[in-house]
C-alpha cells in the first residue's frame, strides 16, 4: 500500500506497482519531454505512463500533463501531441486543452519563427470531471442601449439585468511568470525544470477539494507537494532521481516537518 506524504525514490510505474486502482483524484506534472539527456537518459515510456494513471486515478479524477516542444534544426517534435493521443487510447478523455502562457519566457533566438512562449496543460479525465472549482472574473458591464446591454458574455435584456450574470469563468490561457519568481524557494532552481507554483496551486483548487490525494509521477524539485500540502490536499510522488528527491526533500521540509521520502 503507497504511504501519503512520501516521495518514493523510483520510476514511476514501480509506485503505480504499489498504488491502488481508483485512488487518486488528480495527478499534475510536467514530464521529461525531449531532454532525456538533462535527465541522465531515464527511459520515458509514455504508454506505459499513461495506462498505469488511468489504473490508479479515480473515476471522475484528472490528469493536469503539463507539456511542451522542442524544436529541432526548424522542425517541431510534437511530442505534446505524442502524449495527447497515447492518454485517449489508454481511456482519458481529453477534457481540456489549456495553454500555460509564459510572461517573461527565456529570451532565444527562434530564427524564423515568433518568440516560443507557451506549453499545453493538458486535463485528460477519467470520464466526466467529478470535482470542478472553477476561477472566475468579474463581468465588465459595457454601454447599455434602449433595451439591452453589451457585455463580455453577450446582450443582456436591461429589464433582466438585475439577474444577469456578475461574474464568469476565466479564460482558459493562463499566464505565468516563469524563473526565480515562480518559487520563493532558492533551492528548488538547483533542478533545471521546475514549474510555477501558481500554475500548481490554479489547477489544484479548481479539480479537488480538501482532503484529496494529489499525486505527481515526476515529482522533480517538490513543487507539486508543497503546494498541495499548503492547500490541505493529502499527496504522494516518485522521482526516478536520488539527486532531486534530496531537493525535493530539503525544500519542503520546512512545510511538513521533514516526512517526506521513502
Ligand atoms: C520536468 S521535471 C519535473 C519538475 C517538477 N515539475 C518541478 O516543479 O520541480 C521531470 C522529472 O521527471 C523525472 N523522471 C524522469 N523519468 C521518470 C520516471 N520514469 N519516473 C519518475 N521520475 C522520472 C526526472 O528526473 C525529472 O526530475
Amino acid at each position: 500500500m503507497v504511504k501519503l506524504e512520501t516521495i518514493y525514490t523510483e520510476n514511476c510505474l514501480n509506485t503505480f506497482r504499489r498504488t491502488p486502482d481508483d485512488f487518486i483524484d488528480m495527478t499534475i506534472t510536467s514530464p521529461p519531454y525531449d531532454d532525456l539527456r538533462e535527465y541522465n537518459g531515464y527511459h520515458f515510456p509514455v504508454e506505459e505512463i499513461a495506462a498505469g494513471l488511468f489504473a490508479k486515478t479515480k473515476p471522475g479524477g484528472v490528469v493536469i500533463w503539463v507539456v511542451g516542444d522542442r524544436t529541432v534544426n526548424g522542425d517541431e517534435t510534437l511530442s505534446s501531441f505524442k502524449h495527447a493521443f497515447a492518454f485517449k487510447e489508454a481511456g482519458f478523455r481529453v477534457h481540456d486543452t489549456m495553454i500555460y502562457a509564459k510572461n517573461n519566457p527565456i529570451p532565444s533566438d527562434c530564427g524564423k519563427r515568433y518568440r516560443q512562449c507557451f506549453e499545453y496543460m493538458f486535463c485528460f479525465s477519467k470520464g466526466a470531471p467529478k470535482t470542478f472549482n472553477p476561477m472566475t472574473q468579474a463581468i465588465k458591464q459595457e454601454k447599455a442601449f434602449k433595451s439591452f446591454r453589451i457585455t463580455k458574455v453577450g446582450r443582456n435584456d436591461l429589464a433582466h439585468d438585475h439577474i444577469a450574470p456578475k461574474e464568469r469563468k476565466v479564460n482558459n490561457i493562463f499566464f505565468y511568470n516563469v524563473g526565480t519568481s515562480s518559487s520563493r524557494d532558492k533551492i528548488a532552481f538547483q533542478h533545471p525544470a521546475i514549474f510555477p507554483e501558481q500554475l500548481v496551486e490554479d489547477q489544484i483548487r479548481t479539480w479537488t477539494n480538501e482532503g484529496d490525494v494529489v499525486y505527481d509521477c515526476f515529482m522533480g524539485s517538490g513543487t507539486t507537494a508543497k503546494v498541495a500540502s499548503l492547500l490541505g490536499r493529502r499527496w504522494f510522488g516518485s522521482e526516478i532521481s536520488a539527486e532531486y528527491v534530496k531537493i525535493a526533500e530539503q525544500r519542503i521540509a520546512a512545510y511538513l516537518g521533514g516526512q517526506a521520502a521513502a
